[in-house]
């Protein structure tokens, strides 16, 4: 029988180097996006794909990143004397179930793959989810649901798959393509960042993945890959012949705001879809184009 999915692991314990000096003194994952920080992004798309229960992989200089997810109690009770309603209801996705989140400190930041391995204790022998918060998908269902159906309709593991330029394969975890119905496509090899010469398509995976729980004893031995990190793409591609795996064609649109254009980008995407907003948006951008 396949087990249900109720947890999510949010690596963020990377160093953030693209955005210094903005985050020598603040975690990117705190970036916002309009008002929201990336993490909540985050956040919002696993609850909509049913997940309860949430680890943060954080390291060094992370914790308002905790501090995040607290009561803010004397903003609480200001806010609500002054009966600030719409300040009070912004906050409310902020919030999270006593004891449904949980922090695994990674000392140091020694790749995804070690990052996740952090998370064992919390992972067991259940299957979860991954999201990283700097990839933010904007979408009608959410990218996390989508793979969540995927997963419950093959009872493997499944990863958000999207084409690339084929010389942009050396960003990225690329996959090897077998059966393919133009949304599904079954995996049946992984590749770390190969050249584009190399690689076995231009199908490439972003920061979301459903794996079941064999995969840990591979991340176990800490091998490391590309670029001298323990990479997560090495231990899935282990588990390949051994569980379903299939790449979801999700529907949506990723923005990479791990780096500054996607960054960007995503703020005038979601600033255009907020009506109090929209409007100022679509004339400066006339104003500077
Ligand atoms: P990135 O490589 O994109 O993030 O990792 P980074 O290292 O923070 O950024 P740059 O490249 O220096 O600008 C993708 C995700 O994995 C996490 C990061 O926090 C990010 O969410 N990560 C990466 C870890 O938690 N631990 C690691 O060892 C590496």
């Amino acid at each position: 029988m396949t087990k249900p999915l109720r947890k999510a692991v949010l690596p963020v314990a990377g160093l953030g180097t693209r955005f210094l000096p903005a985050t020598k003194a603040m975690p990117k994952e705190m970036l916002p996006v309009v008002d929201r920080p990336l993490i909540q992004y985050a956040i919002d798309e696993a609850r909509e794909a049913g997940i309860e229960e949430f680890c943060l992989i954080t390291g060094r200089g992370k914790d308002s990143l905790i501090d995040y997810f607290d009561v803010a109690f004397e903003l609480d009770v200001t806010l609500r004397e002054r009966n600030k309603v719409e300040a009070l209801k912004a906050l409310e996705p902020s919030s999270i179930e006593a004891g449904s989140l949980i922090a695994v400190r990674q000392q140091e930041p020694l790749g995804l793959g070690h990052a996740i391995w952090c998370a064992r204790s919390f992972i067991g022998d259940d299957p979860f989810a991954i999201l990283l918060p700097d990839d933010v998908v904007k979408s009608g269902t959410s990218c996390l649901k989508q793979l969540a159906d995927a997963y419950y309709a093959t009872g493997g593991s499944v990863v958000a798959v999207e084409e690339v330029p084929r010389e942009h394969t050396s960003r990225y975890g690329i996959l090897k393509p077998g059966h393919d119905d133009g949304r599904m496509v079954e995996i049946t090899g992984l590749v770390e960042k190969p050249k584009p010469e190399e690689a076995p398509s231009n199908l490439s995976i972003i920061g979301r993945y459903i794996l079941t729980p064999e995969v840990m004893p591979h991340l176990a031995k800490l091998e490391k890959g590309a670029g001298g990190e323990v990479q997560l793409t090495d231990a899935m591609a282990k588990i390949i012949g051994h569980v379903p795996f299939h790449g979801l064609r999700y529907e949506g649109h990723r923005f990479d705001c791990g780096n500054k254009s996607g960054f960007l980008e995503a703020q005038i995407a979601f600033a255009l879809d907020r009506p109090e907003l929209a409007d100022d948006v679509r004339a400066f951008l006339k104003k500077y184009n």
